[in-house]
This record gives structure tokens, C-alpha cells and sequence, in this order.
């Protein structure tokens, strides 16, 4: 008998495996319990095979190997180092009581390679406090393992080594800590290629500012796909927590390429129209995260919105509303961050000229409606910044006046978030970001008389929920917090109710209905 020490994970959170190895000389045979999919028990022919290049050769052993707990469902390869070390200590060729206090990740090639494998990070940030002596991961995990920062981690880059270093005849190198940099090169576009557009640049600056859910509508080719690609570029440089915890999503997801080892720069995320619920919100028997997970501390854009089905956009407002995502199933749960900062761009109507100031609108009002109808209501609901855009002004293509740079605009989103971290640091708000801020924090500006009558009147007209009424507030601090202002004027509260002009209940995309 031996016993060696793995791990699975249920989404970001591992939970110990025993792999426990009995072999007795016999008829050959090679059997594995304990609730394992697939890929797991596959690991017999790896195992088999890695042995076999070193030599050991397993016909005569009959083998049986326990995965513990039996009632958790086992996937993936990660176990195959597991596996392989209990069964070299079990056919004693290596020490069985060195096997103790170690914990084994990774995956064997049939050669006796350690293949690098999913999950390392979040692993060893859940192991942290644990007994183990000694973690052993794949060397080509070993820059994302050095974000774990933890001194017990080595890496193992064949079978043969680590035989060497359970027999104490050569130890397997240390994971050096990995320096964090964040990546800061421009992605493109840059804003300057933006012409006109002045409310939509501007919608989009509030939304990188106070991290505002954003959705444009506008006829095509009016540069919705532009300002959406150039978003990213206005946020801050994700931070160490941010990285690691982004890194561990992808991880989970198997992607993170070994060279790169980890996340350094905030994701973005564009998922097709095609995709599915389970791949936008995640999902599958053994939970894996989604789009919007995937997208955690980045921008997650969905391009032509009303083109998703519409079970993938139902799901995503769960997740858009508590920032994780929670899948349950049977034999495993999950629980994945999922904060994106969510931007997504429509067309007003099918034909895409609904509201259009020089071309007229050929859908008839039954598609109109159809169309509205899956725009409208708690999806809607969900977008604190709703832009409508015309086409863009012909003078402002042909005319050379330069537009604000990225660069430009940059500095005012950050100094923007640098005073809402110093409100929420000073107690004074109880999120970092206003697109957290609850209505107590935003209570002041509903006691000004002038704001009051304003907000009661546009709740009145626009027949507006109670969430799009504090979304309306919250974009309103944000403005004010772009213009260097502590207090929230009635102007501020009056550009946030024209960003919800498509709440309006009639005629629902056409601008200027409400004044
Ligand atoms: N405001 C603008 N300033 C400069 N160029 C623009 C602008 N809007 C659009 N363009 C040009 O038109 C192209 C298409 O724009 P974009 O893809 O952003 O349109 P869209 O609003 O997403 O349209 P659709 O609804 O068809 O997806 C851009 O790549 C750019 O070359
Ligand atoms: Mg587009």
C-alpha cells in the first residue's frame, strides 16, 4: 500500500484527493476507482507507459488505486503524477513514507514527461495554510505557480526526477516568485481615430471612470464597435490582486499559455453571437468558468447584443447583478467571480435606422416592437449607461479637428477613480467604484430640493424602476467626479437621465422625447 497526495478543484477552490495505491504481485491488472471521468482513468495508460520508458515495468502487479472521497466527481489529467508516485511506493521503488506530507500536481506524457495542466494557481493560493512539505507542479506551470509566492513549491519536469527526489538522491528546483509587471502597451484603437460622436466618447469615458455597465444603440457604421475596442485602453493597469485573480480563471479554463504564465493586463472579451449560455456564463458537469468570468477586472463586449440568445442573455443577468456566477450540479459546485465591466452595442431597430435624422426606417412596426421587446425591460435595466448615437457628422469626418486622445482622456478616468478609492477609504462610500454605490451612500443628492424635483419628474415621464433610479444617480457622481466636482449638481443628474433615455416607455428609441 501507499498513499500520495493530490488535488481537485471545484471551481476556484481545491479540495484534497488521496490517491491510494494497493498492488500485490498477481495477475496483471490495473483498476481505478473513486468516481473518476474519462481523462482520469486514462491515467492507467499513461502511468503504464511513463514506467515503462524508466524501466519499471508493471505486468506483474495486480493494481488497484482508490481516489478519495469516492462521492466527488474526478476529471482532468492533473492526477496522473499522483497516481504514478503511489504506485512506484507501492512496488517500493521509492520510500512509500516520503510520499507523506507532499502534494503532486501534473499531467504524464507517455514518455515520462510532466505536461503542464490547468488550475495550479488556484490550487496552491487554497493550499496555503495546509501541511503539506513539499508541493510539486509541472515545470511548465512554474511562472503562473510563482505568483503563489509560497516556499514550498518546487518544479518537475520528468518522471525520473522525481523518483530522484523521493529517493533523496537530487531535489527538484524551487519556484521562484514571479515579479509582477503589468502589461501596459496600447491595444487599438486609439480615441483619436474617433470622430464626432461627442456623447457617445463621453458615455464611454463615464463608463471606464466609475465602471459603468454601458450599451450603445445607433445605426451601423456610427463607430460602436470602435469606442467599445478602444474602452479597455482607458482603465488602469490591472494591479497584483487583480492579476492573480484573473490568472486563476484562466487557469481553471486551461488558458494560460506557459510562457506567459498568467494574466497581466485586463482581459477582453468579445464572445460571438453564436455562443452559448453555458459558454457566456459558464458551466458543464465539471463547472468551467464563462465568457463573463473570464472577462473578471477586463471589459466583456457583446457586440450586436440582440443577436445572442436570448437564454445566454437571460442567464447573464444573474451574474451582471451579484458579480459571480454560481453553477450547481449533482456531483460538483462552483462559485466563479464575474465583474466585467460589461459593454455592449445594437442597432435601434432590425433595419438599423430607426431614429436615424436623414434615413428612414424600414422595419414594420410589428418587427419594431418584437425588437423593442427584447431590448426593453430587466435587461435593459442592467446597463447603468444606455448611449444612443446618430450617424456620425459628415464635418466631422472631412474636418481636421483632431479628436481627444486616448492618452488624454485616460488621465481624467483615473484621476476619476483615484477620488472615488479615496471616498470609499475615507468610509464615506461603501464601494471603491459608484457603479457599487448603494442609495444611502447617494442619499444627499436626492435631499436637494432641485435635484428632486428633477429626478421625481424624469422617474414620472420616463417611467423609470427603482434600479435605473439609483443607476441614474450613480452615473450622476461619476460625472461629477470627471469634472473634478464633490458635489453633484442637477446638471450632472440630467446628463445621467439622458444616458437612460431608452428606459423611456414611449417611443422608446428616439432621442429627444424627454426633456
Ligand atoms: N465616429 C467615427 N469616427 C471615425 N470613423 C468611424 C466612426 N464611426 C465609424 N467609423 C469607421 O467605420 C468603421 C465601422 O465602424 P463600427 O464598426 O464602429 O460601426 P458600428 O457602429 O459598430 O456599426 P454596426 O452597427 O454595423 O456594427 C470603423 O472601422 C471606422 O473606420
Ligand atoms: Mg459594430
Amino acid at each position: 500500500m501507499a498513499t500520495a497526495n493530490a488535488a481537485g478543484l471545484a471551481g476556484l477552490d481545491p479540495y484534497p484527493i488521496r490517491v491510494e495505491v494497493c498492488c500485490t504481485r498477481g495477475p496483471s491488472f490495473f483498476q481505478l476507482v473513486g468516481l473518476a471521468e474519462a481523462s482520469v482513468r486514462e491515467a492507467r495508460v499513461r502511468v503504464a507507459s511513463a514506467l515503462a520508458g524508466m524501466g519499471i515495468l508493471l505486468d506483474e502487479y495486480a493494481i488497484t488505486i482508490n481516489l478519495a472521497p469516492a462521492g466527488i466527481r474526478k476529471s482532468g489529467a492533473a492526477l496522473d503524477l499522483a497516481i504514478a508516485a503511489g504506485v512506484l511506493g507501492a512496488i517500493d521503488k521509492l520510500p512509500a513514507a516520503s510520499l507523506g506530507r507532499t502534494l503532486l500536481i501534473g499531467e504524464l506524457s507517455l514518455d515520462g514527461k510532466v505536461q503542464p495542466v490547468g488550475g495550479v494557481l488556484p490550487t496552491l493560493h487554497g493550499v496555503r495554510d495546509s501541511e503539506h512539505t513539499h508541493v510539486i507542479v509541472p515545470e511548465g506551470n512554474a511562472r503562473e505557480a510563482g505568483l503563489a509566492r509560497d516556499d514550498r513549491v518546487h518544479a518537475v519536469g520528468d518522471l525520473k526526477a522525481l523518483v530522484q527526489h523521493f529517493r533523496g538522491e537530487r531535489s527538484l528546483s524551487l519556484v521562484e516568485p514571479t515579479q509582477f509587471a503589468p502589461e501596459t502597451s496600447a491595444r487599438y484603437p486609439d480615441l483619436t481615430e474617433v470622430r464626432g460622436q461627442a456623447l457617445a466618447r463621453q458615455a464611454v469615458e463615464a463608463a471606464a471612470a466609475g465602471s459603468h455597465n454601458l450599451l450603445m444603440i445607433g445605426p451601423p457604421g456610427a463607430g460602436k464597435t470602435l469606442l467599445a475596442r478602444a474602452l479597455p485602453d482607458l482603465l488602469p493597469p490591472l494591479d497584483y490582486a487583480e492579476a492573480v485573480e484573473a490568472t486563476k480563471i484562466h487557469s481553471v479554463a486551461g488558458l494560460l499559455t506557459s510562457e506567459r504564465g498568467m494574466i497581466d493586463r485586463r482581459p477582453f472579451r468579445a464572445p460571438h453571437h453564436t455562443i452559448s449560455e453555458a459558454g457566456l456564463v459558464g458551466g458543464g458537469e465539471v463547472p468551467r468558468p464563462g465568457e463573463v468570468s473570464l472577462a473578471h477586472h477586463g471589459v466583456l463586449f457583446l457586440d450586436e447584443l440582440l443577436e445572442f440568445r436570448r437564454s445566454a442573455l437571460e442567464a447573464l443577468r444573474q451574474p451582471m447583478e451579484d458579480g459571480f456566477v454560481r453553477i450547481v450540479r449533482t456531483r460538483a459546485s462552483a462559485t466563479f467571480p464575474a465583474r466585467p465591466l460589461v459593454v455592449a452595442a445594437a442597432n435601434p431597430c432590425p433595419c438599423g435606422y430607426a431614429g436615424h435624422n436623414r434615413r428612414t426606417c424600414r422595419c414594420t412596426p410589428k418587427l419594431r416592437r418584437s425588437y423593442n421587446a427584447r431590448l426593453s425591460g430587466p435587461l435593459l435595466d442592467r446597463f447603468d449607461i444606455h448611449a444612443l448615437m446618430q450617424p456620425v457628422e459628415v464635418s466631422a469626418l472631412t474636418g481636421s479637428q483632431r479628436s481627444e486622445s486616448t492618452t488624454e482622456v485616460r488621465k481624467r478616468v483615473l484621476a476619476a477613480r483615484k477620488v472615488q478609492r479615496a471616498r470609499f477609504e475615507a468610509g464615506a462610500a461603501s464601494s471603491p467604484m459608484n457603479s457599487g454605490l448603494t442609495l444611502a451612500d447617494l442619499q444627499p443628492v436626492t435631499r436637494r430640493a432641485d435635484t428632486k424635483a428633477f429626478l421625481e419628474k424624469a422617474m414620472e415621464d420616463l417611467g423609470l424602476s427603482a434600479r435605473a433610479f439609483v443607476k441614474i444617480l450613480r452615473v450622476a457622481r461619476t460625472l461629477a467626479d470627471l469634472q473634478g466636482s464633490e458635489r453633484i449638481d442637477s446638471s450632472h443628474v440630467r446628463e445621467a437621465v439622458v444616458g437612460r433615455l431608452v428606459d423611456a416607455r414611449t417611443p422608446a428609441l428616439i432621442p429627444g422625447s424627454f426633456d
